[in-house]
């Protein structure tokens, strides 16, 4: 094989045989192609899109980089959620406990911030002492002691895929549905899954904002599942607007335990909610969604999901005493509070602006491996179509010193569009649509 040929078939849109491609994948792995090589590979693999068959070698080659987990000597399905990336997700910390508490295992295996998303793995490490690198074995005692426990993806665990996503993020290809669909699934089936629910984000805090594009992902992934035996499900969720109040790696693990506690805000434990159910329905455990939301939002208001979240924290090296009232992280030495410069109503809430923001207050990286402050970020105060008041508090801010306070602050003023009139067009419904194996949209209407 020639890698530069079979790059060039690649950019002149032809489709790429099942060997040729996984002659050039097991190449790079082998570092017999050059990095170079293999982005630019990615570059046209961005602009041609993948027909079937490369989508399926592709995920296959990555699939099988590594090891398949197993946890079918476990007396219950295992279960796991994925989400596309967003603004304020802190779901996967709330969910694990739950669906644990429903009777599932939840092996989470979980990501970084990547672009202007926040990633569970910097969110759990504002947990001081929190490991989210341990070895397998101890991953798989964690997951069958406690129910559910939550590591970053090891060089076990699609090691073809760590490295695509590394270059993908430095090369501007990150934002391609076959590139997506075939890194996120490929880890995923190798997790040894009874079931998988994806939450796919739409709207401007998302890589893929539109929801045709969206759906089409969602689709593609379900799919991918299917063909290998994988139930899948898809959730297509709100992310025009950051979801929740906090948006910060420190802040974000704060309100996941209010809403342990049986607190917190309403749209988060409502989607936690949702996302439980479908993970219920989709490994067998429970097929009846209404009687798994209930189940789900006894879990949270009785504080059983808060012990079993306290016992997986400590388990995996964590702050003890969460289910007592300890806090989970260290505060930011100031904070202060953003007002509005107008009265009016609120338009949209942008988390990308957010995003980047909380990037640029240390909260983000800007180069790979670099530190970050987990204490820094904002509390989002409004939500569009509430009405302000001039003076009203449209944000907290934490940051690092009072030189960042004024730019924090300016970014919300960017951030939040203030106006005369109800928004148009109006906030998405949290829950868009759903996608199963009929590979069919299902409206909300029919949740
Ligand atoms: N999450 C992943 O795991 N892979 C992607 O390509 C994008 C988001």
């Amino acid at each position: 094989m020639i890698p530069q040929q079979v790059i060039e078939a690649k950019r002149d849109g032809l489709e790429l045989s099942s060997a040729d491609l996984e002659q050039f994948l097991v190449a790079y792995q082998a570092e017999e192609v050059a990095e170079e090589q293999m982005a630019a590979m990615l570059m046209a693999m961005y602009f041609r899109g993948l027909s079937p068959l490369e989508l399926a070698t592709l995920t296959d080659v990555m699939l099988h980089s590594g090891r398949r987990l197993d946890f079918t000597h476990l007396p219950g399905p295992c279960v796991d959620k994925h989400s596309t990336g967003g603004v304020g997700d802190k779901v996967s910390l709330i969910l694990a406990p739950v669906v644990a508490e429903l009777g599932a295992f939840v092996p989470m295996m979980s990501g970084r911030a990547l672009g202007h998303t926040g990633g569970t793995l910097d969110k759990l490490e504002s947990m001081e002492g929190f490991r989210t690198r341990m070895p397998l074995s101890q991953f798989r005692e964690v997951v069958e002691k406690v129910g559910c426990a939550m590591i970053g993806q090891t060089p076990e665990i699609a090691p073809l895929d760590g490295r695509l996503y590394a270059l993908r993020n430095v090369t501007g290809t990150v934002a391609s549905i076959p590139l997506i669909s075939a890194s996120i699934m490929s880890k995923k089936l190798a997790e040894g899954l009874s079931g998988l629910v994806l939450d796919v984000k739409v709207g401007e805090g998302a890589f893929l904002p539109d929801k045709r594009d969206a759906l089409i992902l969602a689709q593609t992934m379900v799919a991918l599942g299917a063909q290998r035996g994988l139930p899948v499900s898809a959730l297509l969720t709100a992310m025009d607007r950051p979801l929740g109040i906090a948006v910060g790696n420190g802040l974000e693990v704060a309100e996941a335990l209010e809403c342990l506690r049986g607190g917190g805000p309403p749209e988060l434990r409502e989607l936690t909610v949702h996302l439980a159910a479908e993970m219920a329905a989709v490994c067998g455990l429970e097929a009846d969604r209404a009687v798994a939301r209930r189940r789900a939002t006894a879990a949270l208001t009785s504080g059983a999901a808060l012990q079993r979240f306290a016992r997986m924290v400590e388990a995996q090296g964590g702050p003890r005493g969460l289910d007592t009232g300890a806090e989970p992280c260290a505060a930011a030495p100031v904070c202060g509070e953003a007002p509005a410069e107008r009265g009016g109503v609120i338009q949209r809430v942008r988390p990308r602006i957010l995003g980047f923001g909380l990037i640029s207050l240390g909260g983000g990286r800007t180069r790979r491996k670099q530190a970050i402050d987990p204490r820094v970020g904002f509390e989002i105060l409004v939500r569009p179509g509430e009405a302000v008041e001039r003076g009203q508090p449209l944000a907290r801010v934490h940051v690092a010193s009072n030189t960042d306070l004024e730019r924090a602050r300016e970014m919300v003023r960017e951030a939040i569009v203030i106006g005369s009139e109800a928004p148009d067009p109006p906030p998405y419904p949290l829950v868009l649509d759903r996608v199963d194996s009929s590979g069919q949209g299902h409206e909300t209407s029919s949740l």
